[in-house]
Parts: structure tokens; sequence; C-alpha cells
């Protein structure tokens, strides 16, 4: 029988990416419980049968709204929340009412309706690593989140992990690493650049672009998601990653050699306070106990693939670009 699965967040970057990973290899019936904030977009879950995905515009703070759809439920998959570092550090507050009270309002919910649940989590909640060290991030790394927006996921994660031991609700977490493809709001890195380049704009390096990030393609995310949610064991975080590491100068000049640009078309802008060095992560757990593996090991075409999309699709992400580049302007970025 088609499972009845709630996604929060799934008019956002990733939730969406799932919405579409589930209507298009599974049976399941979607509902998706989104704010449409400003990084919400209708646009991504156009097309899809509606049969198959519902959309409820409501905020996973409000809790009898939040009753309802889970009791409605068999699976919850919680990917809602604000999701931008950069915003974290100008403007905390919705990061905790959305990242620690909603996720709250979620977890009393599936207690109270005895419902399955996953968490979507960040590697950034285990802090940054040296370049040179030869460690990466396990389930067994402590937590030391350094920004408001890791910190409210790290205890949000936390929040989870509580009510696996004192309630016995069934939930598992995931923790992933940076995430590229189609859908992406501008705001962020490789979008970022990309429609910067489409607008005749300069893409802009923080700091001197030293810092990695272990990059994996949305749609590895949601098959590490799905396995997860049906194979995974209770109370258990999982890793996950696809040995992406790359820095950040130079993803930036390949996105500048495969759009026909000069490599050093790009400008250093001012450093984001408290940035984060590295990010690496070991999934050998989800790849030996659950048999994943990354669909798009190829970071480079994957990001050729990326490109093409903002090409394709410039109504999608043309009415968030000016008022993004404003924001940034603003804060010297
Ligand atoms: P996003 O900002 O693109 O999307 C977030 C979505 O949540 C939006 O649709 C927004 O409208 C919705 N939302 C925000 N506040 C809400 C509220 N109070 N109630 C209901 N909906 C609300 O974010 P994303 O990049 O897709 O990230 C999704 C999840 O994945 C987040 O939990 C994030 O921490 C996690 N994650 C992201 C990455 C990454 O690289 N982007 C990596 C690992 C984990
Ligand atoms: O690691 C997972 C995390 O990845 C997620 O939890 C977050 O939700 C997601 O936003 C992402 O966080 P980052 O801060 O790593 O991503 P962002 O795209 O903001 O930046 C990636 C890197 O690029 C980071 O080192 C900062 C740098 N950067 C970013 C922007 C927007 C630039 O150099 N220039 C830019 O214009």
């Amino acid at each position: 029988m088609a499972r009845k699965i709630l996604v929060t967040g799934g008019a956002g970057f990733i939730g969406s990416n799932f919405v579409h990973y589930l209507v298009n290899n599974t049976d399941d019936i979607v509902t998706v419980l989104d704010k449409f904030t400003y990084a919400g977009n209708a646009a991504s879950l156009s097309g899809l049968p509606e049969s198959r995905v519902s959309v409820v515009r409501g905020d996973i703070c409000d809790a009898q709204l939040v009753d309802e759809l889970v009791a409605q439920s068999d699976v919850v998959v919680h990917y809602a929340a604000e999701s931008h570092n950069d915003n974290s550090l100008h403007d905390p507050k919705p990061f905790l009412d959305t990242n620690i009270i909603g996720t709250y309002t979620l977890l009393e919910a599936v207690r109270r309706h005895d419902r399955r649940y996953h968490h979507i989590s960040t590697d950034e909640v285990y802090g940054d690593l040296e370049l040179d060290d030869p460690e990466r991030f396990t389930e067994h790394t402590p937590y030391n989140p350094s920004s408001p927006y890791s910190s409210t996921k790290a205890g949000s994660d936390l929040l989870v992990r509580a009510w696996v031991r004192s309630f016995g609700v069934q939930a598992t977490l995931s923790n992933c690493s940076n995430n590229y493809g189609p859908r992406q709001h501008v705001e962020k890195f490789i979008p970022r650049q990309i429609t910067n380049i489409l607008v005749g704009e300069r893409p802009k390096l923080y700091g001197a672009g030293l810092n990695v990030r272990d990059w994996i393609h949305a749609d590895d995310h949601s098959s590490a998601v799905l396995r997860i949610v049906e194979a995974g064991r209770m109370g258990e975080t999982y890793l996950i990653g696809a040995d992406g590491e790359k820095n950040n100068k130079d993803v930036l000049e390949m996105i500048l050699a495969g759009m026909g640009q000069p490599i050093d078309a790009y400008d250093h802008v001012v450093d984001r306070p408290g940035h984060d060095l590295r990010y690496a992560i070991d999934s050998t757990k989800l790849r030996t106990e659950l048999g994943w593996q990354p669909s798009f090991p190829d970071f480079e075409q994957g990001l050729a693939a990326t490109i093409e999309w903002y090409r394709d699709n410039e109504s999608w992400w043309q009415p968030q670009k000016a008022h993004t580049e404003a924001k940034y302007k603003e804060q010297g970025q």
C-alpha cells in the first residue's frame, strides 16, 4: 500500500528534489508543508501530478496544523529550515523559531501520533576541520557548531535524540554535506556565481577562497534519505557524503571555465565572519550498513548540468536575483 509522506520544506531546494525523487521512484502520496518564505518556490513543484502531491502553505511552528497533518501521514521527513549561514549572521531569530521551535513542534506531533520521523540535518553541526586533517566527520565526531545557523541545526538534532531516548519516538537522523543541483536559491555559492555571470555581474569569492566544501548532488542526498527512511535503524544517525571535497576557488574557476569566461574574472570580497574552513564526510556507515552509493560521483559533469539548468530556467531564478544581490551589496559581499 502507498505510504503517505509529509515533507516539510518541500518547496525549498533539497525538499523539492526529494518530492520529485519520491514521485519518480515510489508510489508514495506526498503532502508538502511549507511556509513559502523567501526560499520557498511554488515553481519548484510545478508539473508534479496532483494525484500524488498536495501542497499546504503553513508554518511548522503552528502546532494545530502540524498535529492535523502528522495525524494524516505515515512518515514525516523534515527538511524545513532557515538554511543560509550569511542570513543567520545578520538576523538569527528566524533560525531559532523555525529550526528549534519548529522541530520541537513536529516531534511533539509524531510522539502523540506515534509516526515514523526522519530528521534532515547538516555536517556543519560538527564545526570545521583543518585543511590537512586526515580525519573526516563520522557519526562519532563531537558537536561543535560555529554559526547561528549550524548551532540551531545542532540544537534540533539534540532534540530528536532526546525525544528518541525519553519518549521512544521512531526517528532516524542524517547529516549531509553541501548540496548542488537545480532549483537552489541564488543566495547560495554555486547558483550565485552562475547567475552573476548570466546577468553580467562578476562572481564574488569570500576571502582567499581556500575553504573546502564536500559537494554532493541533491539527487544523491534524496536517494540516501529514502534508503534511510526504508532501512535505517531507529535512533541512528547516518552521515551522507559523496567524497566531493573542493575548495571554493577551484569551484569558481570551474564555473568560469565552464561558462566560457577567463578564470580570474571574479572579485574577492569580505570574508564571512567565523567562516568554517573545511567540511569532509566519511559516509562508510551509510554505504556498508545500508548499501547506498552515489549516482553522480563526477562533480564537473554535475556542475555542467547545473549551469545548463540555470541557463534554461531564468524565469525560475530571475525574480529572486536583484533583491538577493542588493542584500549582499549592503553587507559588502
Ligand atoms: P532552502 O532554504 O532552500 O529551503 C527551506 C524550505 O523551508 C523553504 O521552502 C522554506 O519556505 C521552508 N520553510 C522555512 N521556514 C519554514 C517554516 N517555519 N515552516 C514551514 N516551512 C518553512 O533549504 P535547503 O538548502 O533545501 O535545505 C533543506 C534542509 O536540508 C535544511 O534542513 C538544511 O539544514 C538541510 N541541509 C542543507 C544542505 C545544503 O547544502 N543546502 C546540506 C545539508 C543539510
Ligand atoms: O555543509 C552543509 C551546508 O552547506 C548546509 O547546512 C547549508 O544549509 C548550506 O547553505 C551550505 O552551507 P555553506 O555556508 O557551506 O554554503 P554557501 O553556499 O553559503 O557557501 C559555500 C562556500 O562558498 C562557503 O565557504 C562560503 C563561500 N561563498 C559563499 C557565497 C554565497 C563565497 O565564497 N562567495 C559567495 O558569494
